[in-house]
Formats: structure tokens, sequence, C-alpha cells
């Protein structure tokens, strides 16, 4: 086995220290070493998005990243979209417009849209489909994915809900709420 390096990083606004090997991409060390499972693997060739999580403000394929470049990184992963018990507006409007069906692509889909929002807090439907050009999903169709996020971005112009409102994971539709929060499909 390869010797491990030590790695210090900042994952949803913790700091985080943890040992892995040189050849682990960042994914396996979210899933397999942090057991952070959130973030999906699909392709691992940088295809589908579902492994999209962000760093330093800019959607990353975690399966094409080493995990030792993580060091001195700011990540988010879906698991630290919601804010404690309240769903982030974004996965409030997924589900208000059922953007997901077996939501394998959702949280590469969140993620990459949160990054859009956080630079572009106004996108035009143009560019929300550039942004997420690079997730692929199966199942939606992609129109419902993207009227989520038009409706989440008027909604933090001012146009209706702040960032994160008041709908608990627990109870936001149930089970599709408790998957949203937390990237976890069965
Ligand atoms: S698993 Fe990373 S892009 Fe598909
Ligand atoms: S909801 Fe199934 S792949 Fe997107």
């Amino acid at each position: 086995m390869a010797n491990k390096v030590i790695v210090e990083t900042n994952i949803n606004g913790d700091p985080v220290e943890l040992l892995c090997e040189p050849r682990q991409s960042l994914l396996e060390v979210l899933r397999d070493v942090l057991e952070l499972t959130g973030s999906k693997e699909g392709c691992l060739t940088g295809d589908c998005g579902a492994c999209t999580v962000v760093i330093d403000g800019r959607p990353v394929c975690s399966c094409l990243m080493l995990g030792v470049e993580a060091t001195g990184k700011k990540i988010t992963t879906i698991e630290g979209l919601a804010a404690g018990a309240s769903l982030h507006v974004l996965q409030q409007k997924f589900l208000e417009n059922a953007s997901l069906q077996c939501g394998i692509c959702t949280p590469g889909f969140l993620m990459s849209a949160k990054a859009l929002l956080d630079r572009n807090p106004n996108p035009t439907e143009a560019e929300i489909r550039y942004s997420l050009a690079g997730n692929l999903c199966r199942c939606t169709g992609y129109d419902k994915i993207v009227r989520a996020v038009t409706d989440a971005a008027a909604a933090m112009a001012g146009r209706g809900r702040p960032a994160h409102g008041t709908v608990p994971s627990e109870t936001a539709s149930g089970m599709a709420g408790e998957m949203l929060a937390k990237g976890e499909v069965k």
C-alpha cells in the first residue's frame, strides 16, 4: 500500500485534516475516507457531473482531482448546502419543480447551480443552461432543473424567499427533502 499523506483542507466550513493515498481522487476521499457520500460516482471521466463539488467558488468534478490537491482549499459538498435543518433555496425549488427523479444527478446539479448563483445572482436562461452543461441527467429532460434554478435566483434576489427558507429538510416532501439535503439516493 502506498504511503499515506496528510491533507489539511476545509470542507463545508470546517477545518479537516485527513490521511489519503497520493493516487486517491477527491471523490474517493470524500466518499470513502470522510463518508460524505452525497457526491455521486458516475462516469469517473469528467463527463457526467454527478461528482461536482464547489472549490474556492468554482464547480469541479471531484473525480478528476486528487485528494492531495485539496490542501488549503475551501470545499463545499452537497452536505454543506442546507443550513442546519433548513433546505437551501435551490433545494426547495428543485422540490417545488419536481426537478429530480432517480436523484443520482441531483447533488451535482445543485452544486453547479450554487456556484453559478454565487457568482451571477441574476443569470439568463442561456447562462443557466451553459453553466449546467457539464451535468447530465437521464430522467428529467432538463427543463424542470432550469426552471428550479431560475426560481431560486428570483427568490434570492428578493422577489421571493431568502436564500435559506423555512422548509425543514425532514418535512419538505418527506424523503425527497432528506435526499436533497444529504444527496442520498438509495
Ligand atoms: S463521476 Fe465525475 S464527472 Fe462523472
Ligand atoms: S434525476 Fe435521474 S439522472 Fe437526473
